[in-house]
C-alpha cells in the first residue's frame, strides 16, 4: 500500500471555522439512513488568512445535497474526495445544509453509526463522526447539538440522543420520531444516538445542591434483571465525585445503554453513555466477583469523564491522556475507596508491568503525549491510559491530597467549557500550589520506562545510612537521548525485628515519620539518613510511587524478610513476587537445579507462612500466592536474555506442582475453611474468601488426582454463583479426563442463551493447558455461537489463547502464529481497529529466541504484503518491522 499520512503535534493549527449550532436529522431505514445536518458556521477571525476554504471531514458517505443559506450549491463550488468535502468562497457566517446517505447495517467497523443485533448505535471517538456526516471532526470545534431521529415504531420503540428530550411524535402509522437537545457545547466525538427495542430500569439521584437527576440503564429485554449492580455503582460514583472533588452532575437525565457489539469498554457521550454489555450486566449467577468490580470501575470511569473530558475537553488528540490518564486516576481512587486500597494498587501495578512496560520498551513506545500518529485509534494505549494515570498519581503524591484538590479546582475554574492541553493541566497544578513542575513535565514527552539502581551503605561508627540512586532511561523509537526526570521515590527502613524505623535525613533536626518521599532530579543522587541505630533493610518505592523499574539488588533473604515484615503492603507483595520470580528465573537459566530440595524449601516455607497467616487479609494472601505468570516471567527474563516460552512453561509448572504437593493438606484445609457461609454476598470480605478458596482449588488441581477432580466437579455442579462455577470449570479445563468434557458440555447447555457467559466458555477453552489445544480453538471458530464480527467473542477465543496460553501460542511449529495471522487478515476487512489490536501480539518478536523470532517476522511480512491492508494494521505492523 502507499504510505499513509502521518499527523504531527507540531503541525497543530486552530480551526478556520467554528460551528455554533449543529442540527441533525436521522431517518433510519432498513437499507439506508439519511442524515441531514444544518450547521451554523462562523469564520475564526483570530486567523489572519480570511480566504481559507471550509474543509469538512467525511468518510464512506454518499453526498446528496449541499445548501448554503438555504440555496443549492453548484457542484463547481465544492470538491469531494475520499476524506473531505471542501467548499470555496464561503461567507463569514452562514448556514450549511448537507444531506448524506449511509448504510449502518453494513458497517462492521463498529465506528460511526452502525447497526448490530437489531440496535442502531454510534461510536464516534476518536474520528467516527465523519462516517455519519461531513463535519470538522476534531475535538477543539465545540458545538451545541440538537438531534431528531425518525424510525419504525415497532422495531425501534426507543430513540435516544444526548441531553434532554424536547419533543416526540408520529410521522405516520408506523414511524415515530424524537427530538433531543444537549444544552452543553461539545466536540463531535461525544455525539451519540441509539435506536432499538430496549427496556430500562430507572432510579434517581439527588445532587448535593438538591437537584434530582433521572438515571436510566437501557438493555435488551432478557437482561432487565442484570442492571442493579451497574445502577448502584453509578450512584456511588456520583456521590464520590461530589465528596472528593466537589463535582456534581449537570443534566437532568443520565442514560447508559448496553450493547453487545462494541470495540472497547465503554464511551462517555454526554448524557448518553454507550457500554459494552460486559461492563453493565451482572447477577451472581452469571458474573464473577471480578466482573462486579470491573462494572463498578467502568461505570465510574465514564461518569467521571463528564467533568474530566466533557466539560473540559481536548484541544487535539495528542492530548488524549489529559482526559484518560486523569479519569483512570480518578476511577482507581474511587475503586480503592470502595474496595481495598493495597489490593487495588497491587492489581493495577501488576497490569502496568505486564502490558505498559513492554509497550514502552517495544516498537510502539510513545510518550504519554504522543508526537505523531497514523491512526489515532491505535493510541488508546496502556501508556496513554495507565502510565498517564501514574503521572497524575505522582503529582498527587508530590502536592499532597489537598494541594491536588486545589489544583483541580483551579483547572476547572480556568478551563470549564474549553478544549485544552496536558500543559494547561500541569500549569493549573503548579499555579494553585506555587510548585515547580518544570522537570516533571518530561513524563509527558519522554517515552520509555526509567530504570533506577540503588547503592546503599551503612556506617556503623556514625550510625548513618546512605542511599545513592542512579536513573537512566533506555532509548525509544525516534528518541535516543533522555534527560534525567523528576522521580518521587517513597522509602522506609526496617530494623532487624522488622519494624519501621523513624526516618531522619541529614539536615533535619528530628525524625519525620516512617515513610519519606525522596525526590530524584539528577542522574545520580545520594540521600543520607542519620541516627540509624542498626543496619536497616530498605523498603524502596513504597506504594509504587513512580512507574519505574527498580534494580535494588536485594538478596533473596532480604526479599523473604520484606515479604514477612514490610508495613507497606504493596512492597510486601512486590518483594514476594521478586522472590518467587527470582528462583524460577534462575531455574529457567539453569543457574539452579530444579530438584534441589533446598531450593524448593526456600520457596515453600515463605509460601506456607503466608498461606496460613491469620492476620493478613485474604485478598492480599491470594495476590501474594499468585505466582508471576509465564508472560510476567518472560518479560523479566527478556531484560537480559531471549525468551523461550517452552522452558518457562516447564519451570513454572514444576514449581506450582511442587508447591501443591508439599502443601496439599494446607490447601485442603484452606479450601474447606473458606466455603460459603450463609448467603452469597459481594462485599470485599466474601470476595476475598472466595478468591483464597479458589486459589487453593487451583493449586490442588495441579495434582490431577481423582480425588481433586471429584472436588472440582462437586463445586462445579453445586455452584450458585459464577465465581465458583467458572473457577471449578477452569481447574477441570486443564485436566485430561472425561469429567472435563462433561463439564464443558454441561456449561454450554446451561448458558447457551447468555452471550456474555458464553464468552467465558470460549475463553476457558482457549486458556486450557492441555497440549494441542489449538485444534480445538480452530474448531470453535466454526461454532454457531462464535462470530468474528463480535469483538467480545474475538477477545474471548483469540486473544485469550495468546494471553493465557503463551507456550502453545508460541509453539515452535509456528502454528499459533499462523493462526493469529489468519485472524488478523480476516478482521482487517471487517474491523480494522480490532485487527490492529490483534496485530500488536507480534510487537515483541525481537525478545524471543532466534527460531521464534524468524517465524514471527515472517508473519509480520506476510501481513504487510497483503493487498488492502488497513491504515490501522499498517501502522502497527510497519513499526514492529523497523
Ligand atoms: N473514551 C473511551 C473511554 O472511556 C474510550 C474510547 C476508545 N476509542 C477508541 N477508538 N479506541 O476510555
Ligand atoms: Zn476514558
Amino acid at each position: 500500500m502507499e504510505k499513509p499520512e502521518v499527523k504531527y503535534l507540531k503541525d497543530y493549527r486552530p480551526p478556520a471555522y467554528w460551528i455554533d449550532n449543529t442540527e441533525l436529522n436521522f431517518d433510519l431505514q432498513e437499507t439506508n439512513t439519511l442524515v441531514k445536518s444544518v450547521l451554523n458556521i462562523r469564520r475564526n477571525n483570530d486567523l489572519s488568512d480570511k480566504t481559507i476554504p471550509l474543509v469538512l471531514d467525511g468518510k464512506n458517505l454518499e453526498l446528496l445535497f449541499v445548501k448554503i443559506d438555504k440555496k443549492h450549491l453548484d457542484s463547481d463550488k465544492y470538491q469531494i474526495n475520499s476524506e473531505n468535502l471542501t467548499i470555496y468562497d464561503v461567507p463569514e457566517s452562514f448556514s450549511l445544509e448537507v444531506t448524506t446517505k449511509i448504510q449502518p447495517q453494513n458497517n462492521t467497523s463498529l465506528e460511526g453509526l452502525y447497526k448490530a443485533g437489531g440496535i442502531f448505535c454510534t461510536q464516534c471517538e476518536a474520528e467516527g463522526f465523519r462516517k455519519i456526516t461531513y463535519f470538522p471532526d476534531r475535538p477543539d470545534v465545540m458545538s451545541k447539538y440538537s438531534c431528531t431521529i425518525t424510525a419504525d415504531r415497532e422495531k425501534y420503540p426507543i430513540l435516544l440522543s444526548n441531553g434532554n428530550l424536547i419533543n416526540s411524535g408520529m410521522t405516520d402509522q408506523n414511524r415515530h420520531w424524537a427530538q433531543w437537545e444537549d444544552p452543553f457545547k461539545k466536540p463531535s466525538y461525544l455525539f451519540a444516538l441509539v435506536a432499538g427495542d430496549l427496556v430500562y430500569i430507572e432510579d434517581f439521584y439527588k445532587t448535593k445542591s438538591g437537584r434530582s437527576v433521572t438515571l436510566r440503564i437501557y438493555v435488551e429485554h432478557m437482561n432487565i434483571d442484570k442492571c442493579g449492580h451497574a445502577m448502584q455503582s453509578l450512584k456511588k460514583a456520583m456521590k464520590w465525585d461530589e465528596d472528593v472533588f466537589g463535582l456534581e452532575y449537570d443534566l437532568d437525565i443520565y442514560m447508559i445503554v448496553a450493547v453487545n457489539d462494541f470495540n472497547m469498554g465503554a464511551m462517555e457521550n454526554k448524557g448518553l453513555n454507550i457500554f459494552n454489555s460486559k461492563y453493565v450486566l451482572a447477577k451472581p449467577e452469571t458474573a464473577t466477583d471480578i466482573d462486579f468490580w470491573n462494572i463498578e470501575r467502568v461505570i465510574a470511569h465514564e461518569y467521571f469523564h463528564n467533568w474530566t473530558g466533557n466539560r473540559v475537553t481536548l484541544k487535539n488528540w495528542f492530548q488524549l491522556s489529559l482526559k484518560e490518564g486523569l479519569t483512570v486516576f480518578r476511577d482507581q481512587e474511587f475503586s480503592s475507596d470502595m474496595t481495598s486500597r493495597p489490593v487495588k494498587r497491587i492489581s493495577d501495578v501488576r497490569s502496568l508491568r505486564s502490558f505498559q512496560f513492554p509497550e514502552d520498551a517495544g516498537p510502539m513506545a510513545h510518550p504519554v503525549r504522543p508526537e505523531s500518529y497514523i491512526e489515532m485509534d491505535n493510541f488508546y494505549t496502556m501508556t496513554v491510559y495507565e502510565k498517564g494515570a501514574e503521572i497524575i498519581r505522582m503529582i498527587h503524591r508530590i502536592l499532597g491530597k489537598q494541594g491536588f484538590r486545589k489544583g483541580m479546582n483551579l483547572y476547572f475554574k480556568r478551563h470549564d467549557g474549553q478544549a485544552v492541553t496536558t500543559e494547561d493541566f500541569v500549569k493549573a497544578m503548579e499555579d494553585a500550589n506555587q510548585a515547580d513542575l518544570r522537570q516533571f513535565r518530561l513524563w509527558y514527552s519522554q517515552a520509555g520506562t526509567p530504570e533506577i539502581s540503588v547503592k546503599r551503605a551503612y556506617n556503623h561508627k556514625n550510625k548513618t545510612y546512605s542511599m545513592t540512586f542512579t536513573q537512566k532511561c533506555p532509548p525509544s523509537p525516534g528518541m535516543s537521548e533522555k534527560k534525567a526526570m523528576h522521580i518521587p521515590v517513597a522509602v522506609g527502613l526496617l530494623d532487624k525485628a522488622g519494624n519501621d524505623m523513624p526516618l531522619q535525613l541529614a539536615g533535619q533536626d528530628k525524625p519525620e515519620g516512617t515513610t519519606i518521599l525522596l525526590n530524584l532530579y539528577k542522574t545520580t543522587q545520594t540521600f543520607e539518613f542519620v541516627n540509624v541505630y542498626e543496619p536497616p533493610v530498605p523498603s524502596i518505592l513504597r506504594g509504587f510511587s513512580a512507574p519505574v523499574k527498580l534494580r535494588a539488588e536485594y538478596t533473596s533473604r532480604e526479599q523473604a524478610f520484606l515479604l514477612a515484615n514490610d508495613s507497606d503492603e504493596f512492597h510486601r507483595w512486590d518483594s514476594g513476587q521478586r522472590f518467587f520470580a527470582g528462583t524460577m528465573i534462575n531455574m529457567v537459566q539453569g543457574k539452579i537445579k530444579n530438584h534441589d530440595p533446598d531450593v524448593l524449601g526456600a520457596i515453600i516455607e515463605p509460601f506456607r507462612k503466608t498461606l496460613l497467616s491469620t492476620e493478613l487479609d485474604k485478598a492480599f494472601i491470594s495476590h501474594v500466592l499468585t505466582l508471576p505468570s509465564e508472560s510476567e516471567l518472560g518479560i523479566l527474563i527478556s531484560e537480559t536474555a531471549p525468551i523461550d516460552p517452552e522452558l518457562i512453561h516447564q519451570v513454572r509448572r514444576f514449581i506450582t506442582h511442587a508447591i501443591a504437593k508439599a502443601l496439599k493438606n494446607d490447601f485442603e484445609r484452606i479450601y474447606q475453611d473458606n466455603q460459603e457461609k450463609g448467603l452469597y454476598n459481594i462485599d470485599a470480605e466474601s470476595i476475598a474468601r472466595r478468591s483464597l478458596k479458589n486459589l487453593a482449588l487451583s493449586y490442588l488441581g495441579m495434582l490431577e488426582t481423582p480425588e481433586i477432580i471429584k472436588i472440582a466437579c462437586n463445586q462445579f455442579n453445586k455452584a450458585e454463583n459464577m465465581t465458583d462455577e467458572i473457577a471449578a470449570l477452569g481447574v477441570l479445563s486443564h485436566i485430561q479426563c472425561s469429567e472435563r468434557e462433561k463439564a464443558i458440555d454441561d456449561f454450554y447447555q446451561k448458558w447457551k442463551s447468555d452471550t456474555l457467559v458464553l464468552d467465558k466458555w470460549f475463553a476457558i477453552q482457549a486458556g486450557s493447558q492441555i497440549p494441542g489445544i489449538i485444534d480445538k480453538i480452530k474448531e470453535l471458530l466454526n461454532h454457531p455461537d462464535f462470530s468474528i464480527k463480535n469483538p467480545n467473542k474475538v477477545r474471548a477465543l483469540v486473544s485469550s489463547f495468546c494471553g493465557m496460553n503463551p507456550w502453545q501460542f508460541h509453539h515452535i511449529s509456528g502454528n499459533g502464529y499462523k493462526f493469529m495471522t489468519d485472524r488478523i487478515l480476516e478482521l482487517n476487512a471487517i474491523n480494522p481497529q480490532i485487527a490492529a489490536r490483534m496485530a500488536g501480539i507480534f510487537n515483541h518478536w525481537k525478545k524471543y529466541e532466534p527460531s521464534r523470532q524468524k517465524l514471527m517476522k515472517a508473519e509480520l511480512e506476510k501481513i504487510i504484503n497483503t493487498p488492502d491492508i488497513s491504515r490501522h494494521v499498517y501502522e502497527i505492523v510497519s513499526k514492529a518491522l523497523v
